[in-house]
């Protein structure tokens, strides 16, 4: 039996509740963090008035869509894709794909033979439709009272005199451009130009370090590298541009030297006459960008062009290029943002991701403006200069739509509802959440302090791979269970399989795959589709492998359980172990190193590092010090690790294989439930390990 049929059966059966089973008495149990009997039978109802207006009211309107998109993609799929300006139509098939090692190269096609554009259909297609004069992004600077904003026309203005820059400088259709900025408006501008000229993006997170940023334009060898000299954030200033000057020169030592770094004076940060400079090299922005025509033709590109190439961690040391192209990402991101966040033509949307990660891409740039949504970009720290500038900002914008991360959640939940409940955010109707698993006390908190037990919660479970939710709440449609991201989206077939790859049934839980493509997922791993293979579709031949566990209740809602591979996920941002660990073993005094993550009260993860030094070197608190800053330099401070843990040995198989498990057991001081280590070549080491546990 295919769980596509389990996962509509029960949906079938799930409960019906009478109308008017408001939310209010039932949540007034619901106390903050109390434990409940059972999560898993914990329902919040949307109110009536939100279903009756929202675009899915009822499970069975969903069922009726979602039954149809996985039974007739192609058809499902065409008519919204319909609604997009497409030069040409797609050929005769929507979709072709081969998820099946076993039978040849794995491959995934949306829309092939599709000639569209995505900067026009964000852009010039609002402009005709009537969104011209409409707000497209606010802009919130660092400070208090540092503020700007383009309506569509005027972006769209901005947009084409950097494309025109691009173009002029040689940039062309396939060619790859980094860009390196911080939550300024030129950075979603930077996307869309490359994106308009048909040029592949690729966002670097400016909190990624030199020798990060060198890694990935050795990868991608971009024709020009997009930044700005420095940055505030919170009371800090951040010489961005000095980092990027030190990548550029480790890459040329590399090989991979970039003509052109076109670097945006951020005055409040830094005055142009304080940044160091490379003549010929270096340009800014302000000289030469706005002196270009405020019209350019858009390249004509196949749905199937690639448009952004975003690195992420992988089990191994590389990061991994995960490459999106056009049409399927168009269709899927301006889709999934208006259904799981029941976006209206009158909400302004805030999402406090960085464009560096996937999130900014799918939902700060491309989703909302597709959709011709009113959208805030928030360069600053959220809880600079306190704890309710979250808040503030929702009240200044009128923000109706709020998407965070678990993480901020809890770190503002720690501070106090006073900061929250001074502010009125009665413009609120909707929640967000999005990069790990959110608590169910966090989520509570979410729901009843800062949402005022009024607005349904998308927790939206998706990946870098995905470029899209996978599995979401449809706000309107049914209960939500504080915790779960409930289920599939639009033509999505989630399965859970056993270790061999049996699909199972029900009540479960397993490993999460999925089962089919969806116009969004990702094509490739730039220059290694092998790896792209080996890593998403060997595991479970058939599927695509998410790398997640997860388990499915009896009314089947979806629940993440985390990674199943040795990448963390530390206040939502995906790092591999094994980067961390050639981090720390690059450094001289550092023998070997074995990273694994630990469970933290808001960062969700911790990052957890077993170190054994270089026989006789002895331990110090400067060596500790030193041995962060490698992987701070090398990675970049959203890496910085928790804890350094002397290890005179590591606990190793006797093939020599480092015993992860016993270390994650360590490190969470579960001693209790080492479990059997006499397969280990040198049992000993777990005692002198536990021995040093608090040195
Ligand atoms: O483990 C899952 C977790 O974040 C991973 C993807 O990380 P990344 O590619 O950086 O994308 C983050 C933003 C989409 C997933 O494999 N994750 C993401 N969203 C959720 C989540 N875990 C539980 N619930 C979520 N809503």
């Amino acid at each position: 039996k295919m769980t596509t049929d389990n996962h509509l059966r029960h949906v079938e059966s799930l409960p019906v509740f009478p109308s008017g089973a408001g939310n209010i008495p039932r949540l007034n149990a619901v106390i903050l963090g109390e434990a409940l009997a059972s999560e898993e039978n914990d329902y919040v109802f949307p109110s009536d008035d939100f279903s009756r207006n929202a675009h899915v009211s009822s499970p069975s309107q969903y069922l009726e869509m979602y039954k149809r998109s996985v039974e007739d993609p192609a058809g499902f799929w065409s008519e919204i894709a319909s609604e997009f300006y497409w030069e040409k139509k797609w050929g005769d098939k929507v979709c072709s794909e081969n998820l099946d090692v076993g039978k040849g190269a794995v491959n995934i096609e949306w829309f092939k033979g599709g000639i569209t554009n995505i900067c026009y259909n964000c852009l010039d297609r609002n402009v005709e439709i009537g969104n011209g004069d409409k707000v497209a992004l606010y802009w919130e600077g660092n400070d208090l009272g540092s503020d700007d904003s383009l309506t569509y026309s005027q972006l769209l203005e901005k947009v084409c005199q950097l494309a025109n820059y691009l173009k002029d400088v040689g940039v062309k259709k396939g060619d790859a451009v980094i860009i390196y900025l911080p939550m300024l408006m030129e950075l979603p501008i930077a996307m869309l130009a490359c994106a308009r000229i048909g040029a592949i993006h690729s966002v670097v997170f400016a909190g990624f370090s030199s020798e990060s940023l060198a890694q990935r334009i050795v990868d991608c060898k971009p024709k020009v590298v997009l930044t700005c000299n420095a940055v505030k954030r919170g009371a800090k200033v951040i010489g961005l541009k000095d980092i990027v000057d030190a990548g550029l020169a480790e890459s040329t030592k590399n090989g991979v030297s970039v003509d052109v770094c076109l670097t945006y004076e951020n005055q409040t940060a830094l005055k142009r006459e304080n940044t160091k400079w490379t003549q010929g090299r270096d340009i800014w922005w302000q000289d030469v960008v706005p002196k270009y025509p405020s019209t350019c033709d858009v390249e004509w590109v196949d749905a199937e062009d690639p448009l952004f190439l975003l690195y992420t961690s992988g089990s191994t040391g590389k990061p991994k290029g995960v490459l999106h192209t056009t049409g399927g990402y168009m269709v899927y991101t301006a889709t999934t943002f208006k259904y799981a966040f029941d976006y209206k033509p009158s909400d302004i949307y805030w999402c406090t991701a960085d464009c560096g990660w996937i999130t900014g891409h799918s939902y700060v740039t491309y989703g909302p403006l597709l959709n011709g949504a009113s959208c805030i970009v928030f360069e600053g720290a959220p809880t600079y200069p306190d704890a309710s500038r979250c808040w503030d900002i929702v009240d200044k914008y009128k923000v109706s739509i709020f998407y965070t991360a678990p993480t901020l959640v809890r770190s503002l939940m720690r501070e106090g509802t006073q900061h929250v409940t001074r502010y009125s955010r009665k413009s609120l109707r909707v929640l967000g959440s999005v990069g790990e698993p959110i608590n169910p006390s966090a989520w509570r908190w979410f729901f009843n302090v800062v949402g005022d037990s009024r607005c349904p919660i998308s927790d939206t479970w998706w990946q870098t791979e995905t470029g899209g939710f996978m599995i979401t709440p449809l706000p309107g449609a049914w209960a939500q269970k504080p915790g779960s991201a409930t289920y599939p989206f639009f033509g999505v077939q989630p399965v859970i399989v056993d270790e061999k790859g049996n699909e199972l049934e029900g009540e479960c839980s397993g490993y999460l795959c999925v089962k089919h493509s969806w116009p969004s997922a990702f094509r490739t791993l730039f220059g290694d589709h092998e790896r792209y293979e080996t890593t998403y579709f060997k595991p479970f031949p058939g599927y695509y492998f998410t790398g997640d566990g997860c388990s499915r209740d009896k009314d089947g809602y979806y629940w993440l359980t985390g990674r199943v591979d040795d990448v963390i996920n530390v206040s939502g941002h995906r790092i591999g172990t094994a980067e961390v660990e050639s981090a720390l073993v690059s450094h001289p005094q550092c023998a070997e190193a074995a990273v694994v993550g630990v469970e933290h009260e808001v960062k969700g993860q911790g990052i957890y590092a077993f170190v054994t030094l270089v026989e006789g070197v002895p331990y110090s608190e400067d060596l500790r010090k030193s041995l962060v800053m490698a992987v701070r330099t090398q990675i970049g401070a959203f890496a910085t690790p928790d804890k350094i843990h002397w290890a005179p040995g590591l606990p190793k198989t006797r093939s020599g294989k480092i015993m992860r498990r016993i270390l994650r057991k360590i490190a969470s001081r579960q001693l209790d439930e080492l479990g059997d280590i006499s397969t280990l070549a040198e049992p000993a080491v777990v005692d002198q390990l536990i021995a040093l546990a608090d040195k």
